[in-house]
């Protein structure tokens, strides 16, 4: 079994006052983080710098022991940033880690900085500065994305796509507008980015392990030097709220539901039934066997990788569900499906955006495929509305009669003659052949929101102001 570290100087250096046994092995492998919490030094130092300068000003600690620290941190962060830090999985976490090489570069000092602080607040803090620093370059990678989606879709203003639905041909629409809708979508995405930052940017620090602290702290100054709006309001919330990272992780898991709609598209779209798009080369591979092949891959991994983040949402829902306040261990593994979250948007982002910036578009299969299923029904029935004054239902039934003919016959509405059409119904004119064209229908659409070429050139420019 686990070999115990009885040596009671093997006591951790930090918390082991009272014991007089070190942890075993596996105590320390299971408690460690280490490993992951590593991510967090820059803003660990950060918020050590601030409580430091706060615990001078408060006289709480010497000018002199202060700038001992604070030189001691800035080393630390040269240290870490340029590789040279030895990390120890005995000291537990990024804290412990950063403190204990402060006592060894300045002493004795270095005691003082844990003043009027606990990790619990201190991790509360550092994780929520890393989150709001997170969400930033989330917000300006999904800023990029967008202006990606705008390009192509003020190229492909007026270029026919089908709309579906049911993945049935519905209706014509335009390339530009499809894409913008996904303009909408992650402009949405960034409104729950800003809300959640707005929600969280409340600071922690000086919360202390629970129950705030004796000392006259000033938390009002921390909050500004970490630039949160205000300090949190209620000690056990502060250490125990996680709220931030389950935001975090529910705007993520949206974001990633929102990439695979346009990447299962994407896939569908490359395939040979549709050809509708040519990947570049960039962003496709080949098979080992197949030599004609040219795969999605970059589109299937992006479809595949919202399941990674939805599985972290879950599982940081079940960590913290029913925990008791205040803080518990439990939470330590908070940081997990964070960071791998991240990782795995800013990744998906990026591959999804230089995706959608080389893609070309084969109009001409688009153009048959919206042609080929009588999707121009409901412009025929729109036409009996206006000119013959029929209500809809019945305008829908003589346009159903038409489509029947039609498919019996085998060719397309607009094939149909005069003649054939007036047997059906004896009062359309030549006018009503007209509203058939594709590119008239589509022209027409200019309902606010719809699909008109016109109203996606608008769309384009309206999001651009807004958005970039
Ligand atoms: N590594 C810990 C975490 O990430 C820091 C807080 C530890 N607090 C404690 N009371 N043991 O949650």
């Amino acid at each position: 079994m686990a070999d115990r570290q009885n040596d009671s100087n093997k006591s951790s250096s930090i918390w082991g006052g009272r014991f007089s046994e070190g942890p075993s092995k596996v105590m320390e492998r299971i408690n460690t983080s280490i490993d992951f919490d590593k991510k967090m030094y820059s803003q660990d130092i950060r918020a050590s710098k601030a409580h430091t300068s706060m615990l001078i000003n408060q006289k709480i600690i010497t000018k002199n022991d202060g700038e001992k620290i604070i030189q001691g941190l800035n080393q630390i962060y040269r240290e870490i940033s340029e590789g040279s830090f030895k990390f120890r999985e005995d000291l537990e976490d990024i804290h412990m880690n950063i403190e204990s090489r402060l006592s060894e570069i300045i002493g004795d000092a270095a005691g003082r900085l844990h003043t009027a602080r606990s990790r619990n607040d201190q991790v509360a803090t550092d994780f929520k500065l890393w989150v709001r620093d997170d969400l930033d370059s989330l917000d300006h990678a999904l800023k990029i994305f967008q202006s990606v989606l705008i390009s192509q879709s003020e190229n492909h203003a007026a270029t026919v796509l089908p709309g579906y639905t049911h993945l049935q041909t519905a209706q014509p629409v335009t390339l530009g507008h499809h894409l913008m809708a996904y303009v909408e979508m992650i402009g949405r995405d960034r409104g729950r980015i800003n809300d959640c930052r707005k929600r969280m940017n409340e600071n922690p620090l000086g919360s202390g392990a629970l129950a705030g602290t004796s000392f006259n702290i000033n938390r009002h100054q921390t909050t500004a030097d970490l630039d949160f709006d205000r300090p949190t309001t209620n000690s056990l919330d502060a250490v125990s709220d996680r709220d931030f990272a389950m935001e975090y992780l529910s705007i993520a898991s949206i974001i990633s539901i929102h990439l695979s709609r346009l990447a299962e598209e994407l896939v569908l779209w490359s395939s040979a039934a549709f050809k509708f798009i040519n990947l570049p080369d960039s962003f496709s591979t080949g098979s080992s066997m197949l030599p004609q092949k040219r795969n999605p891959d970059a589109a299937e991994l992006i479809r595949a990788k919202s399941g990674t983040i939805i599985g972290n949402l879950t599982n940081l829902f079940i960590v913290m569900k029913g925990l008791p306040l205040a803080y518990s261990k439990d939470m330590q593994e908070d940081k997990v499906p964070v960071f791998e979250t991240s990782e795995t948007l800013e990744l998906t982002i990026a591959a999804m955006s230089g995706m959608i910036q080389e893609l070309t578009f084969n109009k001409e299969k688009m153009k048959e495929a919206a042609k080929a299923t009588h999707t121009n029904a409901i412009d025929f029935a729109d036409w009996l509305v206006k000119n013959l004054n029929k209500p809809f239902r019945e305008a829908h039934s003589i346009s159903g009669r038409l489509v029947k003919l039609a498919e019996s016959k085998d060719c397309s509405l607009e094939e149909l003659t005069l003649s054939e059409m007036q047997d059906i119904e004896p009062k359309i004119t030549n006018d009503a052949l007209k509203v058939l064209e594709l590119t008239v229908a589509l022209d027409a659409r200019t309902s606010f929101g719809g699909t008109a070429p016109k109203n996606v050139a608008e769309a384009c420019k309206q999001a651009r102001l807004k958005y970039l």
